[in-house]
């Protein structure tokens, strides 16, 4: 399976065609917009600028970390790791978190 995703993406990448799996749109929508979405869990949601704020202040490899190995700024609220989709790659997390960060400050 992983080397038919790889030949799959390496055909995309020659092609010139968005690679869906390293995609931060895709994933988000796949993986993260149950919660960012939609607010739900407290998730601080995508676009909403007050509740992203004082979360971007932090550098980009903060907000990384946090994503993939899960987050708690008080007892109740959970980021948990990866959004719980521990089949994806940091690459894939990351690129999530670039494309949230971006719709969000
Ligand atoms: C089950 C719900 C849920 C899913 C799914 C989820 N998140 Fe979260 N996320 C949260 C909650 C809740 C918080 C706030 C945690 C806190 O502040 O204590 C959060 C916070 C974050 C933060 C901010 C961390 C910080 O330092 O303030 C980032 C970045 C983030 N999520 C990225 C993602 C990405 C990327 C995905 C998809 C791969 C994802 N989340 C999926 C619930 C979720």
């Amino acid at each position: 399976m992983k080397k038919l995703v790889l030949a799959a993406t390496i055909a995309l990448a020659a092609t010139g065609t968005t690679v869906a799996l390293a995609d931060g749109k895709s994933t988000y929508q796949q993986a993260c917009f149950a919660c960012h979405g939609t607010g739900a869990a407290g998730a601080p949601k995508l676009g909403d600028k007050a509740a992203w704020a004082s979360r971007v202040k932090q550098d980009m490899a903060t907000l990384e970390t946090h994503a993939i190995k899960g987050f708690s700024s008080k007892p109740g609220l959970m980021m948990p790791p990866k959004g719980g989709r521990m089949d994806l790659s940091d690459a894939d997390i990351k690129a999530a978190v670039a494309y949230i960060v971006n719709q969000s400050k």
